[in-house]
């Protein structure tokens, strides 16, 4: 069986320093590595919108002489048309790769199970992995990786949010985060990454308050307060997250030149506000440009390349 990277919990401390200094190197010099993937093709099958993952992926993987195709909700309808395993096996046939964007992670951990080839997962209901490497690979360059920067997340304690925690804590960083009641991170992620930061020396906080999280913070995360699928729930959701706004006032709390941090796509006026996503501190297209960096090393990565 291949190497994968569905859950940053696949992922040891050694695979993550691996793969953050292939990405300074990919980031640095590209051209180095335009025949690294030559001869293989992947696919990008994705039930949900996407423009970060997906354009990054197909732009990626083009950088390094391979190529894909885009299977989008209406081409191959994964477990409605034909049975997801069958599928996986059918595509094992031909493919080196696949990124999967899925509503129910089990969609990914089941193909995987038929699929001899790495498996990347680009966004599920449970993980994100590839953005939280994307977001602490930028945490890193602004910082340094010498310091122990505070990150502080206040938003929905789902996909995003549950892949920062398990990264922060294999890396032993600092994250305080805050969550409405009712919308904290699964028990599970949470006692999984706390047995993680025992040995590592993480310190992973959590609370309903999002001026206890931002407080002295060196960054500060957010994310949209609809997911992708919770389009039916947008009433329910709008009322839990109030008060949970990225704006000046709760941003005074943090240090003076603390980073401004969103996965995108962000919603302005909603999770957080213009004046603070155009500020000076707002660090969000070099997130967004850094998954192209961290994807491409994740690719070599995972084919061993
Ligand atoms: N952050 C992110 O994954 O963006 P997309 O949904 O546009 O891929
Ligand atoms: N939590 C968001 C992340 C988007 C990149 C969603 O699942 O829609």
């Amino acid at each position: 069986m291949g190497r994968h990277l569905i859950s940053i919990e696949d992922l040891s401390l050694r695979d993550i320093k691996k793969i953050f200094s292939l990405t300074e190197e990919l980031k640095r010099s590209p051209e180095s590595f335009q025949n690294a993937l030559r001869g293989h093709k992947f696919a990008l099958i994705f039930e949900k919108p996407s423009t970060r993952t997906w354009v990054s992926f197909e732009t990626g993987i083009f950088q390094l002489g391979g190529s894909s195709v885009y299977l989008g909700p209406g081409d191959i309808k994964l477990g409605e048309r034909e049975e997801t395993r069958d599928v996986a096996r059918v595509l094992d046939r031909y493919l080196s790769g696949v990124v999967m964007r899925t509503f129910a992670h089990e969609t990914i951990t089941e193909f995987q199970q038929y699929f001899t080839k790495p498996v990347i997962n680009g966004l599920s209901d449970r993980e994100h992995p590839c953005q939280a490497l994307a977001d602490y690979f930028t945490i890193q360059e602004h910082c340094g990786s010498a310091s122990k920067p505070v990150l502080a997340y206040v938003g929905d304690g789902n996909n995003v949010l549950t892949s920062l925690v398990y990264l922060a804590a294999r890396l032993g960083a600092v994250l305080r985060y805050a969550t409405p009641k009712g919308l904290e991170p699964h028990p599970s992620v949470l006692a999984s990454a706390r047995k993680t930061a025992l040995s590592t020396g993480a310190r992973i906080e959590g609370s309903h308050k999002p001026a206890d999280a931002v407080n002295g913070a060196d960054a500060v995360y957010t994310d949209v307060w609809v997911s992708m699928g919770e389009e039916k729930i947008r009433d329910q959701k709008l009322k839990q997250f109030k008060g949970f706004q990225l704006n000046a006032r709760l941003m005074a709390g943090a240090k003076k030149k603390a980073l401004v941090m969103h996965c995108l796509p962000a919603h302005r006026g909603e999770e957080i506000t213009e004046e603070i996503m155009e500020g000076k501190n707002s660090v969000v297209f070099d997130q967004a440009e850094n998954r192209l960096h961290v994807q491409k090393a994740v690719m070599l990565f995972l084919m061993g390349s």
